[in-house]
């Protein structure tokens, strides 16, 4: 059997075989953001874009890490040095973050060989660093041949964004590259962390747009809100914003102040909109599903104030091409200040709408994009073949 890409590109690097070959995809999100760190409901899946991860073990101390985006010769991680920034490399901490607290899980490496391949965009708000952490977990495990459970290593790849690289995010990212199942979105409540497939429709996609702009999480925006919804909570005297009854957020509204209140005012909504969601995607009620993905995109545009000028276009001008050509809903996903948006097509009109959005945005901006199609794909696997396996 022919090797797959990642496979070869391990062999071309080091001369020798990958004992582990890993697929951790991507993901967007349908509708719930900037709630999963507030205890609320979401609504993820996983897509079509993945990165891979190609391993075996050197005993050498050190992992070299080959990654074709960053070109250039291979990253060496010296298992000593741990904590050292790797400033020319940034993308390496998250490596380095996973192999400190795996070995607090008694995962233990000597060092290894990987290369890694990507097709998922970076900085366009589809988690490719959720996917490379769960990618480099999911190799040490396979390569130690000891298993975390699902929710561990979740938890463990968030810890790596909370330490390894400042982001303070929530659970969602890290659940739906890990958990995710094809055709399935997956509801996951991020109190109790449970997690529910929520059936997608046969007959629709998701079309992504990526607006270009990169998004950051680490510049300080994303922590502000998750301290503005923590002292709205403190005014509100409640342990989560998820107790909070809308009328409740108007009785309060003097106390908390414009921002506090618009803060909360997305976080209440928002958590509603998920279930409604759910239900009016499960029902086929289209009226509802479109009326609740715009909601959602002006919540966090005029409420939460974490979309742009270039996510609001993208979301205007496909709520234009119209729901009798085939659009349901459109709205920005993820962390939000750039990064992309999602837009629920039915599939017979998805090629038409990629066509429209490209002209459309093309004509009113002069900029390319280049919006993709996917379904709710399979969450992160060992994809190693029979033949390579040792
Ligand atoms: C980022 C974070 C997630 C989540 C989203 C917004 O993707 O990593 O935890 O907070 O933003 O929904």
């Amino acid at each position: 059997m022919k090797p797959s890409y990642t496979h070869q590109k391990f062999k071309d690097q080091f001369g020798k075989e990958p004992e582990v070959v890993i697929r951790a995809p991507g993901r967007i999100n349908l509708i719930g953001d900037h709630i999963d760190y507030l205890e609320g409901r979401v609504l993820p899946m996983a897509i079509n874009k993945h990165i891979e991860m190609a391993a075996t073990p050197n005993s050498s101390g050190e992992i070299k890490v080959w990654s074709e985006a960053a070109e250039g010769p291979p990253v060496i991680i010296p298992l000593n040095d741990l904590f050292r920034d790797n400033t020319e490399a940034k993308w390496a901490n998250y490596i380095s973050g996973v192999v400190v607290l795996m070995k607090q899980k008694g995962i233990e490496t000597h060092g290894f060989d990987a290369v890694i391949t990507s097709t998922l965009p970076q900085g366009a708000g589809m988690s490719s660093s959720a996917a490379l952490t769960t990618a480099t977990a999911l190799c040490m495990e396979a390569l130690a041949k000891k298993k975390l459970e699902p929710f561990e290593r979740a938890l463990l790849c968030q810890h790596v964004e909370h330490e390894f690289a400042g982001v303070p995010c929530g659970i969602m990212d890290q659940l739906a590259v890990g958990m995710s199942q094809q055709d399935q979105a997956l509801l996951i409540d991020c109190q109790s962390l449970r997690v529910e497939n929520v059936t997608f429709p046969d007959d629709l996609d998701i079309v992504v747009c990526d607006s270009g702009i990169q998004h950051s999480l680490a510049d300080g925006e994303y922590k502000r809100r998750r301290e503005e919804c923590r002292e709205a909570m403190q005014i509100l005297k409640t342990k989560s914003l998820r107790y909070v009854k809308i009328e409740q957020l108007e009785a309060e509204k003097k106390q908390l102040g414009e921002t506090l209140y618009h803060r909360a005012r997305h976080a209440i909504t928002e958590m509603e909109r998920v279930l409604e969601f759910v239900i009016a995607l499960q029902y086929s009620d289209i009226t509802k599903v479109a009326r609740l993905m715009w909601d959602s995109h002006f919540s966090l545009k005029d409420d939460f104030d974490v979309s742009c000028m270039e996510l609001d276009h993208l979301v205007r001008i496909a709520y234009d091409f119209g729901r009798n050509r085939g659009l349901l809903g459109s709205r920005m996903t993820g962390g939000g200040f750039g990064g992309s948006t999602v837009n629920l097509v039915r599939s017979d009109a998805s090629h038409q709408f990629i066509t429209y959005m490209k002209d459309k945005y093309k004509e009113t901006t002069g900029q390319d994009i280049s919006p993709f199609i996917t379904r709710p794909s399979q969450g992160a696997h060992d994809c190693t073949p029979l033949s390579a396996r040792p």
